[in-house]
């Protein structure tokens, strides 16, 4: 079956069309990076308007690009939550009126779903059940994925997200946003030994993780520098950075992979994307037999592939939405609308 899928969690509009929640027929993107950039982070307002104004000629476009008609497609598909509560009413009510008038099935999406699925569309042996670390601006969450459209939360941040705390951190060192790739790039020619950076510490729950104590003690450095008038070596304190954050983020889901027995390990999500995070948690499976999964780096950040490709899996469990479909700023990944 092909569905037409929708994206505006955040600031990109995306659209395109998934066969089978396996097979990319067209994949659009309209970034509004440029202008969020302008003010060092995604302004809500600025985001719901460019929606608004893109969604309608990419549906367009990502049907040509596919090679066919609105007859051609058998469901619309859209992220519902979470994310900006504005942007994702654009794309929300757009699906409605679309899928509604001609005649479609309306298949809603939870954001972070799509992001796993984003690993169906690359990996085509890749079934359920595994264990997920998804890491994004927003979120981060370890998940056992039991099956499709089945999640249990083994844990998660309790303060900042990971491609948030890159993002603060990156925005510190001056660099422009959004600023997890740019931190990336930096931190290639720096020393990760040069800063003592701590692992804050979190009580009751061996999987959660903290990240704000780690952003906190990048700008004590950065401010201490500045008040003694020396220069900070940017290169090094975004290695040792990045450094701290992978080791974290490889440790506890190390951990639960050994806790839960998991053989295979995917990850999801905008920081996934992260080149260290990549290679760290490779070698770490590979030292322990577990088969590790990651997103290429086009499926990484915000797109409709993903979204195309869980709402196949989400059709196929007889989910559906009717017009009383509404968005969500928050919503917990194991909830069905
Ligand atoms: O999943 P995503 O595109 O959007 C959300 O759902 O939040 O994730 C965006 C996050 C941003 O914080 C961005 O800085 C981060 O992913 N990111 C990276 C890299 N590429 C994107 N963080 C670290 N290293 C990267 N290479
Ligand atoms: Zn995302």
């Amino acid at each position: 079956m092909n569905i037409l899928a929708i994206e505006s969690s955040c600031d990109e509009t995306a659209v395109a069309v998934v066969f089978d929640g396996r097979a990319v027929r067209s994949s659009l993107i309209a970034s509004q990076v440029e202008e969020h950039k302008l003010y060092g982070g995604v302004v809500p307002e600025i985001a719901s308007r460019r929606h608004a104004e893109a969604i309608s000629g990419l549906c367009r476009e990502a049907l040509a690009a596919a090679d066919m008609t609105l007859n051609d497609i058998d469901a619309v598909a859209v992220t519902a939550a979470p994310g900006l509560i504005g942007a994702l009413l654009v794309g929300v009510n757009f699906a409605k009126g679309l899928a509604f008038s001609a005649g479609k099935p309306l298949v809603p999406v939870h954001h972070l779903r799509s992001h796993i699925a984003a690993n169906y569309i690359a990996h085509p042996d890749l079934k359920p059940p595994f264990l997920c670390l998804v890491v994004s601006g927003g979120h981060t969450h370890l998940v056992q994925v039991e099956d499709y459209t089945k999640f249990t939360v083994l844990g998660k941040t309790r303060d900042d997200a990971a491609g948030e705390c890159f993002d603060k951190a990156a925005r510190a060192m001056g660099l422009p946003y959004p600023g997890g790739v740019h931190l990336n790039e930096l931190a290639k020619d720096g020393d990760i030994h040069a800063f003592r950076l701590p692992h804050p510490k979190v009580e009751g729950s061996a999987f959660d993780f903290s990240f704000s104590g780690l952003k906190t003690a990048v700008l004590n450095q950065l401010n201490n520098a500045k008040q003694k008038g020396e220069d900070v070596c940017l290169p090094d304190l975004a290695a040792s950075f990045q450094h701290t954050v992978v080791d974290i983020l490889c440790t506890r889901t190390l951990r639960a992979a050994e806790t839960v027995g998991a053989k295979t390990l995917v990850l999801a999500g905008g920081v996934s994307a992260n080149t260290l995070l990549r290679e760290e948690m490779t070698a770490r499976c590979a030292a322990r037999g577990i088969t590790l999964y990651f997103p290429p780096l086009n499926l990484c950040g915000d797109n409709a592939a993903m979204v195309g490709a869980q709402a196949y899996y989400e059709y196929i469990a007889g989910h559906r939405a009717d017009t009383a479909l509404n968005a969500a700023a928050t919503m917990p990944i194991e909830n069905e609308f």
